[in-house]
């Protein structure tokens, strides 16, 4: 059983499992920019709300990778401690500045980075560096984090403008978690796909994403109300 929300014209949101939500969508995405369980096992040890929560599916990259597949144009996060997704045509390295960052405290370095596989023919623009600097980390929850692996609006935004699709391009995360690709995508004027199978972090998504949806510059009209949905999957 999944859930579905519909934000706006365009911006759908389903809590459930990808695996199975997925098969049963009619739009097709344009690209699909995510961050997928790592594969690590990783508990988050931040002292925050999630703290000893485990991502699901996060043992190892099948899922990951069974979900991207069928996509030709992939932006994933990664880890240097697990294999890149197939058909990889390159790599970005995220560098996280001064962000806070827990890890192995007896290594003497901090993992301050973090990586992006690209997959595709899509990618386009100006031939920028590819270490992603200056995107912010929110690190805390008083200040605003909701997920143990939230990432920047700014950067997934600078993922999916190399995408210059004409028209309201359809972005896909079928991993969701906070919605944070979501808010980037409405942002720009995208439609946006997005699934996310704990309620937990759905419900945030959903708020954030409601809230962009709100302030986007494209809305001329009014956005129709939030429609909640019960799907038979
Ligand atoms: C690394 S987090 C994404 C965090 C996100 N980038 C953000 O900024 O909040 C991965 C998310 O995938 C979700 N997830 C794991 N397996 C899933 C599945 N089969 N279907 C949908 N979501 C899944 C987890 O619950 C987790 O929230």
């Amino acid at each position: 059983m999944a859930r579905k929300e519909t934000i706006a014209e365009g911006i759908t949101l389903y809590l459930g499992d990808c695996r199975e939500v997925l098969p049963w969508l009619p739009t097709a995405a344009d690209i699909v920019v995510t961050d997928p369980p790592y594969g690590i096992s990783h508990s988050s040890n931040h002292g925050a709300s999630w703290q000893g929560q485990e991502i699901q599916n996060d043992t190892d990259t099948s899922v990951r990778d069974e979900v991207l597949a069928p996509y030709d144009n992939v932006a994933a996060f990664g880890t240097w401690k697990t294999p890149p997704i197939d058909r990889a045509k390159g790599c970005l390295v995220w560098d996280k500045g001064p962000a806070f960052g827990m890890g192995d405290l007896r290594f003497p370095w901090k993992l301050s980075w973090e990586l992006i596989y690209i997959r595709g023919t899509i990618w386009r623009g100006s031939r920028d560096e590819g270490v992603l600097k200056g995107h912010m980390q929110v690190s805390w929850e008083s200040r605003g984090r909701s997920h143990p692996h939230q990432k920047p609006v700014s950067l997934c935004a600078s993922i999916i403008q190399k995408a210059p699709l004409t028209g309201r391009m359809v972005v896909l995360d079928p991993f969701m978690g906070s919605g944070t690709t979501g808010v980037a995508a409405v942002s720009l004027g995208k439609r946006f796909t997005g699934v996310e199978i704990d309620q937990k972090f759905f419900d945030v998504a959903c708020r954030r994403i409601e809230e962009a949806t709100k302030q986007a510059d494209l809305f001329i009209t009014k956005p129709p109300p939030a429609k909640q949905e019960t799907l038979g999957l």
